[in-house]
């Protein structure tokens, strides 16, 4: 028996100093010290022994037993160093070497506009007022005072989407204004903007869908007057203090009296040139002062309150602001385009 223990040992800790894995020391332990051991299975032969042989053999396997149990933890402790070197060395970056740099987008020339325009406004107490982009021809048409055979109506020009011309695409932002006078209580000071929708080809002008900020001023008392203050504020924080604008009557269904801005054109100052094709005057926007009819359709009062309205197109003063000869630039979104502004 006591032989039997020797080439046990020797057996043992020779294949514990080979274990090349916790796991495979795990096996090993079962294998020798686990219930079904072999160890185990020498020290249930005991009882066959004689009485004096029994404690020295008790004792030898019991030295056996613990030499083994210390093998396996020093071999588990060293396996672990060896493991965490062998993951350190896997896992190791060299925090040296230059990142990749990431691709920051920038601002839309149209936004830039757009934020510089609504900061403006707010300046002047104007918050900022929502309609949605599908819209009733009630509000794009009715509400604002086109007569049933108005031109705009046109399918030619206008996105139906039923057979009834019910619902369509919004042509304008100018039903946002009803949409907020049936809704609130004067004073209103809102502008509007987003997008808007007509049947036209695209070329260097022009485009199916296009961006419009709509404005609404409504309490007692409003004149002609803070039209012209606001909107030469407008043009002048956009285009600088010596901008110099000019407004021209016009007609708008929704509006009376009505009339279009114009800015004197940078590029000529006036005399006429290529940019303004010989006008000296560059078309921005239309405004008016709110029909009657269109405040009282509303449920406003038009005896005790009058109001301006206006409409921008957001690409035309982006244009212009940066001098941007060709509105197509401005949507096909290539990047050695935007990266410009
Ligand atoms: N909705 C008009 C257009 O699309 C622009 C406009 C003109 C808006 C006069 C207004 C306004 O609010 O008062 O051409």
């Amino acid at each position: 028996m006591k032989k039997l223990l020797l080439e046990l040992k020797d057996a043992s800790l020779a294949a514990i100093a080979q274990a090349d894995s916790v796991d495979a020391l795990e096996n090993l332990r079962v294998r020798y010290l686990g219930k079904k051991g072999e160890l185990t299975a020498i020290l249930k032969q005991m009882g066959a022994l004689s009485e004096r042989e029994r404690p020295v053999i008790g004792q030898l396997a019991n030295e056996l037993r613990e030499r083994l149990t210390g093998a396996i933890e020093a071999r588990r402790a060293a396996l672990s160093v060896k493991l965490l070197e062998a993951r350190l060395r896997a896992e190791k970056i060299d925090v040296t070497i230059p990142g990749k740099p990431v691709d920051i987008g920038k601002k839309h020339p149209l936004s830039t506009v757009l934020d510089e325009v609504e900061e403006i406004f707010a300046d002047m107490g104007f918050t900022i007022a929502e309609g949605p982009e599908i819209e009733y021809a009630d509000y794009n048409f009715t509400k604002l005072n086109h007569g049933e055979g108005h031109p705009a109506r046109d399918r030619q020009d206008t996105f139906y989407f039923t057979d009834d011309d019910k619902i369509l695409l919004r042509t304008q932002t100018s039903p946002v204004q009803v949409r907020v006078m049936e809704t609130q209580a004067p004073p209103i000071r809102v502008i509007s903007p987003g997008r808007v929708y007509r049947k036209d080809e695209v070329d260097a002008t022009h485009s199916p869908m296009f961006h419009q900020i709509e404005g609404l001023v409504i309490d007692k008392g409003i004149t002609m007057g803070d039209l012209k203050g606001t909107l030469n504020t407008l043009l002048r924080k956009l285009y600088g203090e010596r901008a110099v604008t000019r407004f021209r009557p016009h007609h708008f269904p929704f509006t009376e009296p009505s009339c279009e801005v114009d800015v004197q054109c940078f590029e000529c100052g006036g005399r006429g040139c290529r940019v303004c094709k010989g006008e000296g005057w560059i078309e921005i926007l239309g405004a008016g002062m709110v029909h009657p009819r269109v405040l009282e359709g509303c449920g406003i009062d038009s005896t005790a309150y009058s109001g301006f309205a206006f409409g921008v197109g957001l690409e035309r003063l982006t244009m212009r602001r940066f001098d941007i000869s060709d509105l197509r630039l401005i949507f096909e979104n290539d990047v050695r385009f935007l990266n410009q502004f």
